[in-house]
């Protein structure tokens, strides 16, 4: 069942996003050479609960920090810890903030100093992906076209689709149904976009092999040829003729 929210839901839903959304901007900024990830999810979880949110990922499933931080190889879940920043690295960062019981939940990757011209690309590429399916979206589509959007990005740079991970709804809970996949799918097929869903559109490329694995914390999830993924979300809200982007501006 995939739910609708009404005006009142969008509102606390669009706060927690741009919490979130201000947190990310802050980020540009305090992303650099020498910061530990340990730092940046204490920066993260002070910000959220600053502005009158709860961090969603502490504790969700026993995740055991306040945000994600995934470096180069790693698509997501990575843990912070003391691990320190270092010039060409690359930093995904993946928070959810809960306003009064709604969700919002939003993900950019980061450069550390600079990049290999792939990596940059591969960002920009990543990041083009998702608008070009948020592009799609408005009352009466199917979902499928937002998955084969995206996909075909992918396929015209070569990069690899993380099968096993995809955007969801999202409201009530971090999580609701549909699951939005990368790629174009049978049961996506079925679903027709309505006004009032909330939708999380999170494509995550590899720059080459789209194999995964789970590493040994049982939470971070890294490419297996160890190639660089890069990842971006946004919470949506399906509208009449489009969508509003709620972890935005
Ligand atoms: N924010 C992730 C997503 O996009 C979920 C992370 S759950 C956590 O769906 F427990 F790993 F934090
Ligand atoms: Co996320
Ligand atoms: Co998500």
């Amino acid at each position: 069942m995939i739910s609708t929210k009404n005006d009142e839901e969008i509102r606390l839903m669009e706060y927690a996003g741009k919490v979130c959304y201000e947190l990310l901007e802050a980020m540009e900024g305090f992303i650099k050479a020498g910061v530990t990830t340990k730092e940046i999810n204490d920066y993260a979880d002070k910000f959220i609960r600053d502005k009158d949110c709860i961090p969603s990922e502490l504790g969700y499933e026993g995740y055991p920090a306040s945000i994600c931080t995934s470096i180069n190889e790693e698509v997501v879940h990575g843990i912070p810890g003391n691990r320190s920043l270092k010039n060409g690295d690359i930093i995904s960062l993946d928070v959810v903030a809960c306003y009064k019981g709604y969700h919002a939940d939003t993900a950019r990757t980061y450069k550390v100093g600079e990049v290999s011209k792939e990596v940059e690309n591969l960002m920009l590429h990543t990041k083009e992906a998702l608008y070009k399916g948020l592009s799609v979206i408005k009352e009466g589509v199917k979902l499928n076209v937002v998955c084969e959007t995206i996909e075909s990005v992918a396929n015209t740079y070569g990069y690899g689709i993380i099968r096993e991970l995809t955007g969801h709804g999202i409201g009530k809970s971090m999580h609701e149904d549909p699951y939005i996949p990368n790629y174009s799918n049978e049961e996506a097929k079925n679903i027709t976009l309505e006004y009032g869903m909330t939708l999380a559109i999170e494509p995550m490329f590899s720059l080459k092999g789209k194999k995964v694995w789970l590493l040994e914390d049982d939470w971070t999830i890294s490419t297996q040829d160890g190639s660089p993924a890069a990842h971006y979300e946004h919470t949506i809200v399906v509208t009449k003729e489009g969508y509003k982007i709620l972890t935005g501006e």
